[in-house]
């Protein structure tokens, strides 16, 4: 023991992180610097190290060359378009060639429900439906309809994982086949404060925190499962979020357009309804695809129209991603950028008192899931109607909560169920 704690300070010396040091020094018991030496283990401390510098250093400037990305207009599609889009699709469908993901690994902060926001419950025209359960119908709505099982592999986060599956437990998976449900965990990621010490909390450990849904792509590698979709000859996976309730899980028309036009990605757009709502759009960025936020489209660009008056970056990403297996097997081998939020987060000072704190003191490192786009020359993209595909649940109130996302339920219900 002396030895690995002797290590672990060496290690922590040279990666500056002298909180933890003075903790293992002078305030924990031996049982609790064992603990957190076996959690040092799991983590890249040089690599938070370069997290912290590159998020406290001014980025570089950077010539950014941004176009407009074309797309695929599903409302002004020929009949025969359509048609041949459908039939292509169905047929990998149909063929057992097709999987789901569900993102579920986020934290759900602005709406503040307690549990997994997928454990979250609206009350519709067809009775009240948690949100899992609105997935679940659509996917045997597929499946019915294609005579297929289609598997669903859910992504959940190390706080959310067990709520998550003793909630599918308890309800019996919505009678869906429990043999083709697969959960995976997103990784994590040390949250550091203003002064480069990591967090440690309450607990006497090293404050982790969900590391984005860009953790994708490496966490279904790491848990085997692209192997594994491998072996079941799956090819073409679509990758969506919880809280959309009007997502579209299967649609043969976005494999259809993603085979023909070659790509081995493809996401759907709705139309931006101003230049001004805080959204991400598509665009190319220096030549490749990319999602961007709207912090960083230039104003004279976000107001930019084509010649039908149309936005030129007006596609906006609502979640709903489609990939084809050797799309995600090349990312899982590549390293994301990482994002930095700034949040609060009460921690453990050098003295072993914790500090609360009012105002944001912490970086937390986030990687999304749409910047894997620019590792690929090209993606399809697809522009649905908002009210048939975009009704997602992120805030209590207002825009885009509850009320809204129940309410375009309703409204798209009424009109296609039969
Ligand atoms: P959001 O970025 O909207 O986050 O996630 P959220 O957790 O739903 O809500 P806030 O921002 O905390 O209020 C979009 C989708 O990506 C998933 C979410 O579960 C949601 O389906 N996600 C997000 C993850 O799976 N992991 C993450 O680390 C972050």
């Amino acid at each position: 023991m002396k030895v690995e704690f002797n290590e672990t300070i060496e290690l922590l010396k040279a990666n500056n992180q002298n909180e933890i040091i003075n903790l293992m020094s002078n305030v924990f018991s031996e049982k609790e610097n064992e603990d957190i030496i076996e959690q040092i283990k799991s983590i890249n401390l040089e690599s938070v190290k370069k997290l912290y510098e590159n998020a406290t250093s001014i980025p570089e400037v950077q010539e950014n060359k941004i176009e407009h990305i074309p797309y695929t207009d599903l409302s002004s599609l020929t009949e025969e378009e359509f048609n041949s889009y459908k039939s292509s699709g169905e047929e990998i469908i149909k063929s057992g060639k097709y999987a789901v993901i569900t993102m579920a690994g986020g934290q759900g902060t602005r709406l503040g429900h307690k549990g997994p926001k997928g454990t979250f419950k609206i009350n519709t025209i067809n009775g009240e439906k948690y949100l899992f359960q609105v997935i679940v119908e659509s996917l045997q709505k597929a499946n019915n309809k294609y005579n297929v099982t289609i598997p669903w592999y859910v992504m959940t986060s190390e706080d959310n994982n067990d709520q998550t599956i003793s909630f599918l437990e308890e309800n019996n998976y919505f009678g869906y086949d429990k043999n083709k449900v697969k959960f995976f965990k997103q990784g994590k990621v040390p949250m550091v404060k203003t002064d480069g010490n990591i967090v440690v909390d309450k607990n006497k450990l090293i404050k982790e925190a969900s590391d984005g849904n860009g953790s994708i792509y490496k966490s279904l590698k790491r848990a085997g499962l692209l192997e594994q979709m491998k072996q079941d000859s799956i090819e073409w996976i679509f990758v969506g979020g919880v809280d959309n309730v009007l997502l579209r899980i299967v649609d043969p028309i976005l494999v259809g357009v993603t085979l023909k036009e070659g790509n081995l990605i493809s996401s759907k757009s709705v139309v931006k309804r101003n230049p001004k709502e805080k959204v991400g759009v598509f665009c190319k960025l220096n030549g490749v695809p990319k999602v961007i936020e709207y912090t960083e489209l230039p104003e004279q660009m976000a107001e930019e129209v084509d010649d039908n008056g149309q936005l030129k970056f007006g596609e906006v990403n609502i979640l709903s991603h489609l990939f084809n297996i050797k799309a995600l097997e090349k990312l899982a081998d590549i390293n994301l950028p990482y994002h930095t939020a700034f949040k609060k987060s009460g921690y453990l000072d050098a003295s072993g008192n914790f500090v609360e704190v009012t105002e944001p003191n912490s970086y937390k490192f986030e990687s999304f899931i749409f910047d894997g786009f620019s590792f690929f020359d090209n993606m399809s993209v697809l522009r649905v109607k908002r009210e048939e595909e975009f009704a997602p649940i992120k805030n209590a109130e207002g825009n885009d909560s509850p009320e809204t996302a129940t309410n375009l339920y309703n409204e798209f219900h009424k009109k296609y169920d039969k």
